[in-house]
Parts: C-alpha cells; sequence; structure tokens
C-alpha cells in the first residue's frame, strides 16, 4: 500500500527522501515520486515502477532543496503511469501534495473544481486534493488544509509542501497512519517507522484529524478546531539494522530464521520469576477475534486455545465482514483485535463496531503507537521486531503464542487450568526456540520438493480443527508468495465437493498435532490418495510410524505439547511457500497486487 515520507531540515533532501522510499519499498507499490522545494520553486520527479527508474530520474535531472516529500503509489484510482503517481500538483505548480488513502467524493468534487476552471492531469482521487487546498488557500495553509478537510470524505494521510510557505511541511491524517520524527534541527514525516529510523527513533503519532506543521526546529500539532495539542513521543526500542536483511537473500527469510528468538522474547516479556503475568484484566465470559489475513488465521488458533484451555467460548470472524454484520451484544464478552501492523482499516473498524456495541475491547499488535496500538485501554504486545516482507511470518508465531498465553491466563482465573499444567505448558514453551531452530535448520528437503513440484496446477492443505486453522495459514502463505493455486479444507469437508478437484499427482497436506484426530484425518488423506493425489502428512515425531503407512512423504517436527505443536508445524509450511516461490522465481517479499499493511477498506 501506498508509503510517505518527509524531510524538513539543514541537509540536501533528495536523497533522504529516496532512501525513505527505499525502506518503504515492502508495502507494495507501483510508482514513486518526491517533490522538492527547489529556491523558491516546487520541482516533482515522478514515474511508474520501481524506485530505482525514479532514482535514474532524480540522478540525471536532480533536485536541490532542503524539504521535501516522497511517495511510493498502490495505484486504486487510475493505472499506475507517470502522471498518475504522486507527487500532485495545483493549476499553478504552487501546491505538491502526496496523499495515502481513498477520498470517496473525488467523483462529485472533481466535478465541482472542473467547473470553476481547474484543469486535471490525472486519474486520481489524490488530484483533487491538490485543486481543493489550492483553491481555499488565502495565504495561511493550516487554514486551507482545515477547510480542505471539511470537504473530504474517505481515508487520508496527507504531506504537503507549498511555495508561498517554503519554512513549512504540513501534513493531517484521517484513518491512515503518519508519524513525524523528531531530528536535532530536522523533522522527518512517514505514513510506516522503518522509513526514518536511521535518522531519528523519537516519534510522534498523529491522531485523525490532527494537523502537524513541521520546521526545522519543531513541530507543532492542532487539533481539528485549530487548538494546540501536545502528545507526547515515542521512543523507538528496535534500530534501522532490525528492519535490514542483513545477509539473507530475502526479509522473508530472516524472519523465518529470526522466530526462536522472538518466541523467546515475547515469552519473556510476559513472564517472569512469579510466572505467567496478567495478559488482560479480570476475566471474560465469551472472547472474540477481529482480524485479516494471516491475523485472522492466527485468531483461529487463539479460538481453539480459549475453548481448550479456558473453557470459554470464543471465535475468530474476518474483519470486513464482523464490521458490516448484525451483532448481538453480550454482557462479559470481549473482544480483541489481532494484527501485526496495527493500520488494517477494516481491523480498526469492526473494533469500534465492537465498541460500539458496548464490548470490552483490546488489541494485539506487534506495532507500539500504531492506531490500534493507541485506540484501546490494554494492549498485547508481539515483540517480534519490524515485519518487512509482506507475508507475515514471525508476527504470526507471536500471535499464537501471545494467545496461548492469554487463554492461560483466562485459565488460570477461572479454575479451567490447574497451576502445575499451566507451569509445565510455560516449561515446554520456554525449550521451545531450541526445537524451533531444529525445524528451520531441515531446509533441503522441502527445497527439493519445491524444486519438484514448482509446475503443480492445484495443492491442497487440510486438517480437522486446529489444523484446519495451519492449513489454511499453510495455503495462504503458499499462494500469496509462489502463487501456486491452493485450497485450504477442513479434512472431513473434502469430499462435499473440492474432491473433484483432485487429479493424478495433485499433492495434499495433511496436518496432524492432535492424536485423537490422526487417524480422521488420515483415513481424509486416503480418500484422496484412492483418487490419485500424491500424499504428505506433516505430524511430530510420535506420529511418524503411523503416518507413513498412509502417506506418501511424512515431515516432522519435534514431539511437544499438543499446544505448541501449532508454532512447530507452521515452520515447514512457511519454508514450503518460501521454497516454491524462490522455485518459481517470484518476487518474494513484494508478491505482486499484495501489500503489507491494508489502510483502505
Ligand atoms: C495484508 C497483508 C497480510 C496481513 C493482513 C493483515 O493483507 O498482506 O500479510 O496478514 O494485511 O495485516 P495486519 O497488519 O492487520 O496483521
Amino acid at each position: 500500500m501506498c508509503g510517505i515520507v518527509g524531510y524538513i531540515g539543514n541537509r540536501e533532501c533528495q536523497e533522504i527522501l529516496l532512501d525513505g522510499l527505499r525502506r518503504l519499498e515492502y508495502r507494495g507499490y507501483d510508482s514513486a515520486g518526491i517533490a522538492v522545494m527547489q529556491g523558491e520553486r516546487v520541482q516533482v520527479r515522478k514515474c511508474a515502477g520501481r524506485i530505482a527508474q525514479l532514482e535514474g530520474l532524480a540522478r540525471r535531472n536532480p533536485l536541490s532543496g532542503k524539504m521535501g516529500i516522497g511517495h511510493t503509489r498502490w495505484a486504486t484510482h487510475g493505472e499506475p503511469t507517470d502522471l498518475n503517481a504522486h507527487p500532485h500538483q495545483d493549476v499553478k505548480g504552487n501546491i505538491a501534495l502526496v496523499h495515502n488513502g481513498i477520498i470517496e467524493n473525488h467523483g462529485m468534487l472533481r466535478n465541482y473544481l472542473e467547473k470553476q476552471g481547474c484543469r486535471f492531469v490525472s486519474q486520481t482521487d489524490t488530484e483533487v486534493i491538490a485543486h481543493l487546498i489550492h483553491s481555499l488557500y488565502k495565504g495561511d495553509m493550516l487554514q486551507a488544509i482545515r477547510e480542505a478537510m471539511g470537504f473530504l470524505e474517505g481515508s487520508y494521510a496527507l504531506a504537503v509542501i507549498c511555495e508561498s510557505e517554503p519554512d513549512s511541511l504540513y501534513c493531517v491524517r484521517l484513518g491512515s497512519p503518519l508519524v513525524v520524527g523528531m531530528g536535532a534541527g530536522e523533522m522527518f514525516l512517514a505514513s510506516d517507522i522503518p522509513a526514518i529510523l536511521p535518522h531519528t527513533r523519537d516519534m510522534l503519532f498523529l491522531e485523525d484529524k490532527e494537523i502537524a506543521v513541521l520546521r526545522r526546529d519543531g513541530v507543532r500539532v492542532y487539533d481539528a478546531v485549530g487548538a494546540i495539542r501536545h502528545p507526547s513521543p515515542y521512543h523507538i526500542s528496535w534500530d534501522a539494522a532490525a528492519a535490514e536483511k542483513g545477509g539473507y537473500a530475502h526479509f522473508m527469510l530472516k524472519e523465518m530464521m529470526e522466530q526462536p528468538q522472538a518466541v523467546q522474547g515475547t515469552l519473556s516479556a510476559y513472564t517472569g520469576k512469579e510466572g505467567l503475568r496478567e495478559m488482560l484484566p479480570g476475566k471474560v465470559e465469551r472472547l472474540d477475534f477481529i482480524a485479516c489475513g494471516t491475523a485472522y488465521h492466527a485468531g483461529r488458533v487463539g479460538a481453539y486455545y480459549l475453548r481448550q484451555l479456558a473453557g470459554i467460548e470464543s471465535a475468530a470472524h474476518i474483519a470486513s465482514e464482523y464490521r458490516y454484520c448484525r451483532l448481538f451484544p453480550q454482557t462479559d464478552a470481549g473482544v480483541l483485535a489481532i494484527s501485526q501492523s496495527g493500520e488494517t482499516a477494516d481491523t480498526l473498524a469492526a473494533l469500534q463496531k465492537a465498541r460500539a456495541m458496548g464490548m470490552q475491547t483490546a488489541a494485539l499488535t506487534n506495532t507500539v503507537g500504531s492506531t490500534l496500538d493507541r485506540s484501546v485501554k490494554t494492549t498485547l504486545l508481539t515483540y517480534a521486531g519490524p515485519e518487512i516482507a509482506v507475508a507475515s511470518t514471525k508476527a504470526y508465531i507471536t500471535q499464537v503464542e501471545t494467545l496461548l498465553l492469554l487463554a492461560m491466563d483466562q485459565g488460570r482465573k477461572n479454575g479451567a487450568l490447574s497451576g502445575e499444567r499451566l507451569g509445565d505448558i510455560l516449561n515446554q514453551l520456554g525449550r521451545l526456540p531450541e526445537k524451533m531452530e531444529e525445524v528451520l535448520k531441515k531446509q533441503t528437503p522441502i527445497q527439493h520438493y519445491c524444486d519438484g513440484h514448482m509446475n503443480e496446477k492445484l495443492m491442497f492443505f487440510i486438517g480437522r480443527g486446529v489444523d484446519y486453522a495451519l492449513a489454511m495459514e499453510a495455503a495462504l502463505k503458499l499462494k500469496e508468495v509462489s502463487y501456486l493455486p491452493c485450497e485450504a479444507y477442513a479434512a472431513g469437508e473434502l469430499k462435499h465437493g473440492a474432491i473433484a478437484l483432485i487429479e493424478q499427482g495433485t499433492p495434499v497436506f495433511a496436518i496432524c498435532t492432535q492424536e485423537e484426530l490422526l487417524e480422521k484425518t488420515l483415513s481424509n488423506l486416503r480418500e484422496t490418495k484412492a483418487r490419485g493425489a500424491e500424499t504428505v502428512c506433516i505430524c511430530p515425531e510420535t506420529m511418524e510410524k503411523r503416518a507413513r503407512q498412509e502417506a506418501d512423504l511424512v515431515w516432522t517436527v519435534p514431539d511437544s505439547d499438543p499446544l505448541l505443536l501449532p508454532l512447530l508445524i507452521m515452520l515447514p509450511m512457511q519454508l514450503l511457500a518460501y521454497h516454491m516461490a524462490v522455485a518459481k522465481g517470484r518476487d518474494v517479499d513484494k508478491p505482486r497486487n499484495l501489500a503489507k499493511s491494508v489502510t483502505v477498506e
């Protein structure tokens, strides 16, 4: 999804902007641009394609100036062309702005502005904002932006520079994140922390409808009615190196390999001498999860944990569905929003809906200071460090881990879980990172499998109960990074339709972590084999002998408490997706059509 970067200070800013944009590449984009205050004029360089192309353009025709803005665009309104790339300008070219989000009433505003004589050069919703601000500008940009906000419907994070105010960089947000980085004698702006982390770790997060005016020596933040606000800065603990590849071929590989430390770090954060800390205040009768994508799949595992360990009702909901479904509020029910980025628009909206219905709300996120973090009283953080690859791996694993700890805490509080069992799970969790290392070392057979199966037309992942939730995540991972079509099915449901797709040699992976369901799932696997499938069973070592009698191939993970097996079993599934993507020559970290953080509905 689109990215924003901005700078004002005493240094030449072209390289700072380009470097910031490079650090935002992981968000997914199809065009890019920068605008710099050069002398008395705002100058723009922009083009469709990769940052490398923009760099070429900027090197051939460099911009010199100490204030500027930059953008990576992920096309929504209008094709990814040079003209549709940001920054956009008003008719006279006095103003340049970049925008993340979608202006829903852009058609109506465009008609109105065209009647006023504005000539549009792009098909974007963003250009409307440039003309609108220009038409409202009477020598006070703060006022013009405030008035423009009254007309704009939709979501936006905007950064604006203007020739008449060469010492100020303006920005405003509604529903799309913006962070201000505070340096010494220089200020930075970005949609995401990693873009400006090499320059400062002291960050201010803007709230909806706040306008910030950045000058070399400081920032002023105003609320919607113009009153000055004094938000407290956050200090970001991780450094820029954590958001770099560090010798690995891809961020996805690096992030998968970091999972043992991420699990260890998250465990340490929630445990101490006294054992497991309290995760959420009090206890609930029911706890639901709302999330999108991989975080939703983590929520499905979390719901299983809560039912198993705390004996309470729990379900995971897709946030974009939940926000429009009819809800029946329950007293003592809680809703936990799960989001790696803490910025996913549907998840934030679903949380607001739950709150409006009177439910207790909390968040689980990897991103301190994110909109989600700031919109709830209680946040559970995952300590995975920055996740850059679009496909989520370490964030998912730590989400599942934190949900396990949450279920243990609820079970302890309502008496469903004994202290002895709790201690036992914690002990085994302490030994898990070592077992994870062991699994992550065994990549060669997976690599060979991928080399031999890269031309498959379709694959299946099946499982029952929690293993179905794992199958869903395994299939999502594979399709998002390798583009290989695949289906996740509840093992017992396959024969009600999808089994018709099985042909000679179609790979079917069965995920088995639960001893009591092993025979059932193996029998479903046998059904596919009888129709020509090439079957693979993924299970712990204790089940290997039995699995070998049924499956063509068996991949094992070390034995562990069944509750911890989801955390181990997902590793070969992630590696399968990764090596398949490499074998097929895909852009692993930036798969086509996808964005790391989806800040529009
Ligand atoms: C996008 C990403 C997915 C991610 C989902 C939810 O679709 O491509 O990897 O799972 O958003 O993101 P969140 O930041 O809310 O966990």
